[in-house]
């Protein structure tokens, strides 16, 4: 694959910024060169976030410093997903002590939460109520997550992270082409809330154009409390107090009880293999890290290197894999407190090679001929990924959600931000799909105390024990596929991290029976895959959104996906090589 195009990230950065980033930053990102540097790297969705990351890695601080400093700063710079009323999860690599740990901060279902919750009185979900109202919205975990990520690994005092975040709250920041059009197309759904519209647009509910400064004070002040009391402040102290009067205010169900258990939880990761690289990646309650080694063990079974990128052959073999993955994560995924998951028989080698062998290469298996394994007995956007390394070769690979743009429209009045709408993950009644399409049963049902299931899957590829590169996607559904595309390409097509984000994707999720594709794939491909007996849909918008760190023979690169504007991969100043 070769595409001539390149990213060109473009950045002004106005007085809000941090002194050592006045000036304009002109950052160029092709395919043949990904950003690189020799003391660390920082890509993520927004340009002046990733800034605010390479700025304190500048400083001394360390990759976990640095991206919770991003997950702060993104709140700010990018409303639709950066957050602290959602949830996600995080892995680091702690260089240190040669381990890997995960940090599961997935919003948790509040008290009164039940199986039920979402149908009307003749038994349908409402979708209404599952995505935009009160109801819709779990327990934030970001704030709680942010914090043991902290406390477990990093070196900064604590509020050093949140003051670049403090700042562009408070001075402002400009608002860019991709915020300023999401806000129109978002007007009548964001405005439905007096504190919605208050806080991103202008009086009367007039959009921002480009250019203008976002101000959100309400946003400043919330986060100063946490800078001043920590995770207290958000789940104990004034703010918890707002999101419980929010709560009462529209019906929700977030109550001061459940905000004080919120626990963010460390997790063993999943480990796999691929072609002897090893794979670290999330663990339920996220979905992706289990499928993800998976799939990579059905298709190392093929030789994928020969059947060439973007082939009718390769296409074929993920679209089957991918099937074989989402009917499984149908029964057997889900928050492993509650549910028994049998993650080391879904990401066993033996189950892999079991799968492989049902692949019929010459025919697409129709996805109602295809159950859920038997494990032995005993819309819309936007999520946001980013990812973190630096010069001691730690690393963070971290990705979060608010589940829609701006979660579930609401925001807490008084508190300046926007509460997620992650209930929606759950089954909210059996056979029906969530808003990703995605099935599901009893492993995923609602309950009190319980996390939904994910797709989120940061990833972490070590080589020779070494890391080599962290990465991880947006996409709902599409994240596991996006993820395993990403490897595949650099592993089996030998591509560099932007040849192999730019790369033209493909999804299939079991149901509904079709293979997405994005353009740029060839008619004789479509054509042959068709024969094969695959429905082929356009995906009609591009899938995810990788960003992506790599360290090689000592030279650290960053690659920002080209399918969303005002990502960046961003060398640390101090050391921003010539290129
Ligand atoms: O956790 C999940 O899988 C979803 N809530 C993620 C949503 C998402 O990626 C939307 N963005 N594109």
């Amino acid at each position: 694959m070769k595409h001539r195009t390149a990213t060109i990230v473009i950045t002004a950065l106005l007085a809000a910024m941090p002194a050592s980033a006045q000036e304009p930053v002109i950052r160029y990102q092709d395919l043949r060169h990904p950003v690189f540097g020799p003391a660390g790297m920082v890509a993520a969705q927004n340009a002046i976030a990733a800034e605010v990351g390479a700025d304190i890695l500048a400083g001394g601080g360390n990759a976990v410093d640095a991206a919770v400093a991003v997950g702060f700063a993104l709140a700010v710079t990018l409303p639709r997903a950066g957050n602290i009323g959602g949830g996600g999860f995080m892995l680091v690599y702690d260089a240190d002590h040669d381990r890997s740990v995960a940090i599961d901060y997935r919003e948790m279902a509040p008290a009164g939460a039940t199986r039920d919750m979402f149908l009307d009185a003749d038994g349908n979900v409402d979708q209404n109520l599952s995505r935009f109202s009160h109801l819709s919205a779990g327990v934030p975990g970001t704030v709680a997550g942010l914090w043991l990520a902290h406390e477990r690994f990093g070196r900064l005092p604590w509020r050093r992270l949140l003051e670049p975040a403090i700042r562009l709250a408070h001075d402002g920041f400009p608002v860019n082409h991709d915020l300023a059009g999401l806000l129109t197309f978002r007007q009548e759904r964001l405005c439905r809330q007096a504190a919605a519209c208050a806080y991103l647009y202008k009086q009367g509910g007039e959009p921002y154009r480009a250019g203008e400064l976002l101000v959100q004070t309400d946003l400043a002040e919330t986060l100063e409390l946490i800078a001043e009391d920590g995770p207290d402040a958000f789940y104990r102290g004034r703010i918890a107090e707002q999101i419980v009067s929010e709560m009462q205010r529209g019906g929700g169900l977030i109550d001061a009880e459940s905000l004080a258990a919120y626990r963010a939880v460390l997790r063993e990761p999943v480990v796999g293999s691929y072609r002897g690289v090893d794979i670290v990646t999330m663990p339920p309650p996220s979905s992706g890290g289990v499928h993800l080694v998976q799939m990579l063990n059905v298709l190392e079974r093929f030789d994928v290197a020969a059947m060439g990128a973007g082939s009718a052959d390769a296409l074929h073999l993920l679209a089957e894999a991918a099937r074989l993955a989402f009917a499984d994560r149908s029964k057997h995924l889900g928050d492993p407190d509650y549910f028994d998951v049998p993650v080391d028989w879904l990401v066993g080698k033996e189950y892999g090679a079991m799968l492989a062998g049902r692949i019929d290469m010459g025919r697409a298996t129709p996805s109602a001929e295809v159950a859920p394994g038997v494990a032995p007995r005993a819309e819309s956007e936007d999520t946001t990924h980013y990812s973190v390394i630096d010069a001691d070769g730690n690393v963070v690979s971290n990705t979060y959600t608010l589940n829609f743009s701006f979660g579930s429209g609401i925001a807490v009045a008084g508190a300046g931000f926007f509460l997620n709408n992650e209930m929606d993950d759950f089954v909210a009644k059996p056979g029906v799909p969530n808003a990703f399409g995605l099935l599901g049963g009893e492993a995923n049902a609602i309950e009190t105390g319980k996390r939904p299931l994910s797709s989120m899957t940061p990833t972490i590829v070590f080589r020779g024990g070494e890391p080599w590169f962290a990465t991880g996607s947006p996409g709902g559904s599409r994240i596991i596929t996006t993820v395993l595309q990403m490897i595949v390409n650099v592993i089996d097509h030998d591509m560099n991290i932007a040849e192999a984000s730019a790369a033209p994707r493909m999804h299939h999720q079991w149901h509904p029976d079709r293979l997405q594709l994005e353009d740029g794939f060839s008619p004789d491909t479509i054509r042959i895959l068709e024969t094969r007996g695959h429905e082929i849909a356009s995906s009609q918008f591009s899938m995810g959104s990788l960003q992506t760190v790599s360290l090689r023979d000592g030279v650290f690169r960053g690659a920002s996906d080209p399918r969303r504007p005002n990502a960046a991969s961003i060398a640390p100043r101090a050391a921003v090589a010539d290129d």
